[in-house]
């Protein structure tokens, strides 16, 4: 008689591991905020709660510094480039190496991006690769966008002797930067998105000592007023509701605890790499700064292969910035020099899963997994 055939054993499947897990204020924090909303009736237009905000966003610089909220990061630089007036249609230098939010902003703000590479050690564009450029510093050149990676700060020393010695304007990209920025002599963009290390679901603030640049961004974020309901230029509404400074109220009451677990996720993550020397972190990652994404770097062209074999263990990956920001069609127009850094950091660097509250057992999977794929 024929045995039945045994039924190969089923191995549970273990749940993914989503490659980012935001984690805003949780709703009993928030509720304080917002029922100061409730009894003070103002919704929107600078009221009590976005005044606060933005004191308490200002505080955390070293220096005397205004922080202007707007509606998320991509329109604080793209109006901080409005409001540094510079000749319609000039060229901003920008790292080819960042996300497509800078190069959009450049072009919303009426002028028009040039790619440069960046810095194989840092990932970031370095001053001296824009002066090189010199006889276009000239008027052709209007202004330089350094891009913060992820979380990393610039040499801020260098960019302002930069500024200093060519007179080329500056403004920060420092998205990722909430914790690492504290100093604003450079006007700096950081977003508050979800996604952001302090995140209150879309927002951003623009830090500068700068006061008529303040100012200018301030106007052109409300139609234009300053002072009376007149429009006095061409403007835009790219205000935040008294809802989002609730949210972002409670986030900053919450930061100094959330600071320390980001932290400790990240140490955790490092130290399940030991033995890894093909998997490299950023300096300073999760020791001197925390940021919200681990961007590793790996054996030059190994990141699709990697990511493919982490897809296998059920850990997700993403190459946050893809091909680098010049590779998406939107701008296949737009002038660049030879690229070979930023081609390889998009071959050798990715994105692990990384939250606030990552569980060790999904620290072990992906460290396993990384093992399998190196
Ligand atoms: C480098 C960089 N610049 C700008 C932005 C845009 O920020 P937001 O989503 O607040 O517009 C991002 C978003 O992740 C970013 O990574």
């Amino acid at each position: 008689m024929a045995l039945p055939m045994a039924r190969p054993q089923q191995q549970p499947q273990a749940a993914p591991i989503a490659v980012a897990r935001p984690r805003l204020p949780a709703a009993e924090t928030i509720l304080p905020y917002l029922q100061r909303l409730d009894e003070a009736r103002w919704y929107s237009n600078f009221g009590p709660l976005l005044t606060e905000l933005e004191q308490r966003l200002s505080a955390r610089f070293a220096r005397p510094t205004q922080a202007i909220t707007v509606a998320n990061a991509t329109q604080a630089l793209s109006l901080a480039l409005r409001a540094m007036d510079l000749a319609p249609g000039g060229y901003v230098a920008l790292p080819a190496w960042t996300f497509v939010a800078t190069a959009h902003a450049v072009i919303q703000a009426g002028l028009r991006p040039w790619f440069l590479d960046v810095d194989a050690a840092t990932w970031m564009l370095d001053p001296a690769r824009v002066e090189a450029l010199a006889p276009n510093l000239n008027g052709e050149i209007v202004a330089a966008i350094p891009v913060c990676a992820f979380g990393a700060m610039p040499d801020l020393d260098a960019w302002i002797a930069f500024r200093e010695r060519t007179g080329v304007p500056v403004l920060v990209d420092a998205a990722a930067c909430f914790d690492t920025l504290s100093d604003a002599r450079l006007p700096s963009v950081v977003s508050l998105h979800a996604t952001k290390v302090l995140g209150l679901g879309e927002g951003g603030y623009l830090a500068t000592e700068d006061a008529a640049l303040a100012a200018g961004v301030r106007k052109l974020s409300t139609f234009g007023f300053e002072g009376s309901r007149e429009s006095l230029i061409p403007a835009t509404n790219a205000k935040l509701s008294e809802y989002a400074a609730a949210v972002g109220l409670a986030a900053l009451d919450g930061w100094p605890g959330d600071r320390l677990r980001w932290m400790r996720t990240a140490q955790h993550l490092r130290i399940a790499l030991i033995g890894l020397p093909e998997v490299t972190f950023q300096p300073g990652w999760g020791s001197d700064w925390v940021t919200s994404v681990c961007t590793v770097g790996l054996p030059r062209g190994a990141a699709d292969q990697v990511a493919e074999r982490l897809r296998r263990h059920g850990v997700d990956t993403r190459q946050w910035w893809g091909g680098g920001c010049h590779a998406s069609r939107a701008f296949a127009g737009c002038r660049r020099e030879a690229l070979p850094v930023t081609e390889a950091l998009a071959g050798s660097t990715l994105g692990l899963p990384f939250s606030i509250d990552m569980e060790d057992h999904e620290i072990a999977r992906v460290a396993a997994a990384l093992r399998d794929a190196l």
